[in-house]
């Protein structure tokens, strides 16, 4: 029998966390961070839409198929197709979900389905057995459930769970609900349903008014015993409940709860900075749990309590979510032994060709910069894991600036076809001239979106990474590039030319015969 105080751990990083803007991940980054949410103990893993592309269906099913130790879920409306898509992603899975949803607030129902009650009640009903005849484990979300009629929401949960429906979930899909209005609504479906004790009651909650992880463990007090969130609280808008708040929260305050979850938490911090790194959204310095400060005592009088009793100002323990005393791992004499040894503590998974060529990065990283952090190494991970073909690659490069100089860049690139060109542009700093000259050598015409620069660790001689967007406005899409070095020029073209073989990739997948490119431009 199931325990009834252990809250069961739903992460919908991949999927709702993935749909935050600037978040995406390429499908190897997906199955990476998967393993490694896995690996924190993770109840349900929520690992896509299958319907929504191409690439979603195929990085559920990747994640299906190679991921193991996890119930993993996928997202389908309520829909024949939806649902019979998301089958075939999952149908491998040791343990597989089917995830439905269908708007149930009066606003949804008459704006954007045009359905009746009774309509929507049998759209719901009709999907839950479409599903569970494919799929023991179903789970059913009206979705805007925080705003939908008590009695209308009480109505479809129980036609839900009659259906065949395992866990039902009450969505506050926009974020405006409040904690003691929110348990209400939980504790008013176990009043009302009949049938409700034959499902799990699961809660989302986004985080619109800062209320996600306070709403979602007010739930918990009131019977809710699943809760879905994200690493970092990423996810639409303003996030969803962040997973490590809501862990730790039930952990600090078990005193309080009395409840548990399965999570090691001191995974908490290694996946906070891969999912971090990976999706390029750095955490807030202050983040509770995550945050760079959020062990840091600087207030003398802090600093003298910790030294006298880590009680007086500490509720948890650093190492209890995984930071690292100090993160200085390897230097120029380490072997492959403790690098392959880091990276699996890092929670990544390469092959032994990915290491030999980490290694050999590693070295030439060590030989510029005496410490090699774990930052340093995840970015340098980050790297063999970008599964972005290198259509065109950087040979070299010369940048002129200075107050009183025009900024001028010579690129020199790898084409696809292996031929080395060379060209050059003037721009407003040495960056934009390296922009424009490899859009000269590429024919990529793109606008930059967005661009930022990271330490990856302190000193002088850290690593930084530069992070970027380009848009390509005659398909309205975006792409993302990043890159690192000890030289942010460097890693400036380095990030863009990412970004170029990513428009390259997706333009060739889209018309696989066209030439992309400009052959011959700037030989
Ligand atoms: O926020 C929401 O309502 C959702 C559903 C699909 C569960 O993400
Ligand atoms: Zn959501």
């Amino acid at each position: 029998m199931a325990d009834a105080n252990r809250i069961r751990i739903f992460d919908t990083t991949l999927r709702d966390g993935e749909q935050s803007p600037g978040a995406s991940m390429n499908n190897v980054e997906k199955v990476e961070v998967a393993r490694a949410l896995a690996g924190l103990g993770v109840d349900i893993l929520e690992a896509g839409f299958p319907i929504a592309s191409q690439g979603d269906f195929e990085a559920v099913r990747a994640i299906a198929t190679e991921v193991t130790g996890t119930v993993v879920c996928g997202l389908a409306r309520c829909n024949a197709r939806d649902i019979d898509r998301a089958w075939e992603a999952l149908r491998f899975a040791q343990r597989a979900r089917i995830h439905v949803f269908l708007a149930t607030s009066a606003i949804h129902r008459e704006h954007k389905l045009k359905m009746t009650r009774a309509q929507v009640i049998e759209r719901a009903v009709e999907s839950v057995r479409r599903a569970r005849a494919l799929c023991d484990d179903v789970e059913f979300s009206p979705e805007d459930a925080a705003r939908t009629e008590i009695d209308f929401l009480s109505d479809v949960v129980g036609a839900a769970i009659d259906a065949g429906a395992t866990t039902v979930n009450i969505p506050d899909t926009v974020g405006y609900a409040t904690p003691t209005q929110y348990a209400g609504v939980i504790r008013a479906l176990r009043a009302r349903v009949p049938n409700i004790d034959r499902a799990v009651i699961s809660v989302h909650c986004h985080n619109d008014l800062g209320l996600a992880v306070a709403n979602s463990l007010a739930a918990c007090e009131v019977g809710a015993r699943q809760v879905e969130c994200t690493i970092n609280g990423l996810g639409e808008r303003a996030g969803n409940a962040a997973l490590e708040e809501i862990v730790m929260a039930l952990k600090t305050r078990f005193d309080y709860y009395g409840l548990t979850t399965g999570i090691r938490t001191e995974r908490l911090y290694p996946v906070s900075r891969m999912v971090s790194t990976i999706t390029g959204l750095t955490v807030q310095r202050n983040k509770a749990i995550v945050g760079r400060n959020a062990f840091a005592h600087e207030a003398g009088i802090h600093q003298d309590g910790m030294l006298k009793e880590r009680s007086t100002y500490e509720i948890m323990r650093p190492e209890e979510v995984g930071v690292p005393r100090t993160d200085l791992v390897l230097g120029k004499h380490s072997g492959r032994h403790a690098l392959r040894e880091r990276v699996v503590e890092l929670g990544y998974h390469l092959n032994e060709a990915q290491i030999e060529t980490l290694f050999e990065d590693f070295k030439a990283l060590a030989d510029k910069k005496k410490e090699v952090y774990d930052e340093d190494l995840v970015v340098l991970i980050e790297k063999h894991i970008q599964d972005v073909p290198a259509h065109w690659s950087l040979v070299s490069l010369h940048t002129t600036a200075g107050s009183s100089v025009i900024p001028t860049a010579t690129v020199c690139i790898r084409r696809p076809d292996g031929q080395v060109v060379r060209d050059a542009a003037i721009g407003d700093g040495p960056v934009d001239a390296i922009f424009k000259a490899v859009e000269r050598v590429t024919g990529v015409a793109a606008n930059l979106r967005e661009f930022a620069v990271r330490g990856v660790t302190a000193g002088k001689d850290a690593q930084g990474e530069v992070s970027l967007e380009l848009e390509v406005e005659s398909d309205d899409r975006t792409f993302r590039g990043r890159a690192a070095s000890t030289d942010i020029i460097e890693a400036s073209a380095e990030a863009y030319l990412n970004a170029v073989n990513a428009i390259v990739t997706r333009r060739e997948r889209d018309h696989p015969r066209e030439v992309i490119g400009r052959p011959g431009a700037g030989a």
